[in-house]
């Protein structure tokens, strides 16, 4: 059993509700600061029904650095925080709202009306001020309570077009960066921000005579996170309309999309279409409890680490391994390439093997199987109750 307190901003997103449950499963107490900008609370209930356990739950946002301060008081055990809270679309917005629920939707509309915020091409303020500043106003608060270790959610997306270096694909650590977006670049940036102070404090703390062994980071680039819990109570239920491909697939398969559009299938990769790296959410979760276990216990300073399974597969192979776990073949169309896409991001995860003893476990199948299960039983995500049957299973 693990002890301690680990702070996890954007805990009830995505990603972050997953790393949250997988650290309460660890034994580690869970404070969330989210303004579930992209989320529901919803998400604290169905933690609490896999593991027994809830994550403690505040309504934060990033660039609140004084609401950080109130976190930090109120938990004085915090010793590591993981940041996950950002804006995170390249690409379409995600205005086109839909919801059962109309007082949510006028509420969020109205809330996006002052916030603008959509992809990061055409607001890119809002996302260098989110991702950037928030991070800032974090890492001063945090250094004002002397939590000291920090796992950062950086992207692939911040190699940009790594085949222009073709001896890298598989993409390792040691790739050139080049993003390609203004996302892409907000993330660069705060690896480079966390960089620089953890650098700044190892220093005063040894001009201070003190070893500053206690400041560390790790900063993971992940690839394309996929699938969702295998119980189907927990899985991804983005806000507005979804810009992943399986997320789009999964609203196919029950109806709320007529069909996929295939981004290009003019690409030098074996069928024509785009190859990415999908990584099951279960084993990225997995790689931040082992990346934070690894801060605490080796003090490696600053480190970035890919979190991938290491194997691409292209469109065309995602369509297939979809449809074969929802049991009939999904309709397509191909249509021109999507701006800013590139042929081939797959991860070189090596170090992350060899340093941090992670592997990715799962296969592509049981992210396809688990992400039927969760959307098919789910269809309003977060905003409906679970049936009967998954809660007695
Ligand atoms: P998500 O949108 O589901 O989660 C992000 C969370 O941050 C949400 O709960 C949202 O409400 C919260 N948030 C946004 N703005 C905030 C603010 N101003 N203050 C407080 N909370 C705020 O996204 P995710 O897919 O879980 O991604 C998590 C992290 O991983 C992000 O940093 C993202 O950039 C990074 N990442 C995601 C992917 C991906 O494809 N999903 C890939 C690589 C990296
Ligand atoms: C995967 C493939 C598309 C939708 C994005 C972000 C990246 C990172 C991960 C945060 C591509 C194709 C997609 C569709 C399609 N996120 N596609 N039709 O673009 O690899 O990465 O998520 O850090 O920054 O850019 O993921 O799921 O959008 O696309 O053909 O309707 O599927 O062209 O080849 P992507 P994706």
């Amino acid at each position: 059993m693990s002890t301690g307190t680990i702070l996890v901003t954007g805990g009830t997103g995505y990603i972050g509700s997953f790393t949250a449950l997988a650290l309460l499963e660890a034994g580690f107490k869970v404070v969330i600061a989210d303004n579930l900008y992209n989320s529901s609370k919803e998400v604290l209930n169905r933690i609490e029904l896999i593991c027994g356990r809830k994550p403690d739950f505040y309504d934060v946002d990033v660039t609140d650095e004084a609401a950080f301060d109130k976190v930090f008081a109120a938990h004085p055990d915090i010793d590591s925080v993981i940041h996950f809270a950002a804006l995170k679309y390249n690409g379409t917005l995600p205005l086109q709202l839909y919801s059962n629920d109309p007082l949510r939707y006028c509420a969020r509309l109205a809330y996006l009306s002052i916030q603008a915020v959509g992809e990061s091409t055409e607001v890119p303020l809002e996302y260098y001020r989110t991702n950037v500043y928030g991070t800032i106003c974090l890492l001063r608060s945090m250094t004002r309570h002397n939590v000291t270790k920090i796992v950062f959610s950086s992207s692939a997306t911040v190699y940009g077009d790594a085949t222009r270096f073709p001896n890298m694909i598989p993409i390792p650590e040691e790739c050139p960066i080049g993003p390609t977006n203004p996302y892409g670049r907000t993330k660069a940036t705060v690896e480079m921000v966390i960089t620089d102070h953890i650098e700044a404090q190892r220093n005063k703390a040894e001009k201070e005579g003190k070893s500053g062994e206690e400041w560390n980071a790790a900063i993971l680039r992940y690839f394309n996170p996929a699938g969702s819990h295998p119980s189907g109570i927990m899985g991804e239920d983005p806000q507005g309309v979804p810009y992943n491909l399986l997320p789009l697939l999964g609203h196919v398969a029950v109806g709320k999309r007529e069909k996929l559009l295939v981004y290009g299938d003019d690409y030098a990769s074996s069928d024509g279409t785009a190859i990415r790296d999908y990584i099951h959410v279960l084993d990225l979760a997995a790689g931040h409890l082992i990346a934070l276990n690894h801060l605490r216990s080796k003090h490696p300073g600053v480190r970035a680490w890919n979190l991938g399974t290491g194997k691409g597969s292209t469109v065309y192979h995602m369509i297939k391994a979809f449809s074969n776990a929802v049991g009939r073949d999904l309709p397509y169309d191909v249509v021109g390439r999507r701006t800013g896409d590139v042929l081939d991001l797959t991860a070189n995860p090596t170090r992350a093997n060899q340093e941090l003893g992670w592997k990715a476990e799962r296969t592509l199948e049981d992210a396809c199987e688990d992400l039927w299960r969760w959307v098919k039983n789910n269809p309003q995500g977060y905003r409906q109750d679970p049936p009967d049957f998954l809660l007695e299973a």
